[in-house]
């Protein structure tokens, strides 16, 4: 094949390729179905959370581990923080809870502060109570074996 014949093909798909992905974008669906972002979500599904159960494996190293309790009224705001009154390092063997790694003590420059860091102060953008849940997406993550907890 000629040089200028095969760039002409690869054009093609790449173009080709570019209107599909527009395409793509416009079928998408969020999980709370199609509405605009401002209006309020029209499908929550509640769902069940597993009381005393053991807390799920995590699958990799970095994973926030699931929480395995309940946090129904567990307020977290300005003044108050109420997982820290059982999971800081003051509290944690009198809750008999885990405590808090060092990393929650790190702010993004990587000085590590007496207080939990501004970044991990509010628990639940990273953790949330574990449930019984089909998985959203495919995935066939694995985790490297040397390093699996
Ligand atoms: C009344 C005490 C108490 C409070 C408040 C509390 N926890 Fe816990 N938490 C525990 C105990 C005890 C365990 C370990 C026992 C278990 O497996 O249920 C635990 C387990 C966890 C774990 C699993 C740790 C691991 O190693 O797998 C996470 C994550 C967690 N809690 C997060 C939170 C977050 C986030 C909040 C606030 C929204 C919170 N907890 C509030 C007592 C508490
Ligand atoms: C920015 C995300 C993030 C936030 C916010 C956060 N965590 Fe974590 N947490 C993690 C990750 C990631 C891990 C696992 C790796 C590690 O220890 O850093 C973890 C681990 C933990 C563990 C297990 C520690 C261990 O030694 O196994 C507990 C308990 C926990 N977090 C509780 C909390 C509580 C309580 C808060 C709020 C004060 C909080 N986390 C805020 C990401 C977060």
């Amino acid at each position: 094949m000629k040089k200028p014949f095969v760039m002409g093909i690869l054009l093609a798909l790449g173009v080709m390729g570019g209107m599909s992905q527009v395409y793509a974008a416009d079928q998408v669906k969020s999980l709370r179905g199609a509405s605009d972002l401002d209006a309020p979500s029209n499908k929550v599904v509640i769902k069940k959370i597993q009381q005393g159960r053991e807390p799920i494996e995590r699958d990799y190293v970095q994973q926030p581990p699931l929480i395995p309790h309940k946090i129904a009224g567990y307020k977290i705001n300005l003044k108050v923080n109420k997982c820290l009154t059982c999971h800081s390092w003051a509290n944690y063997k009198e809750a008999g809870a885990t405590k808090i790694s060092q990393t929650h003590f790190s702010d993004r420059e990587m000085s590590v502060h007496a207080n939990v860091a501004a970044r991990r102060y509010f628990c639940t953008q990273c953790h949330v109570p574990q449930a019984d849940t089909k998985p959203l997406v495919e995935n066939t993550f694995q985790p490297v074996e040397t390093i699996r907890r």
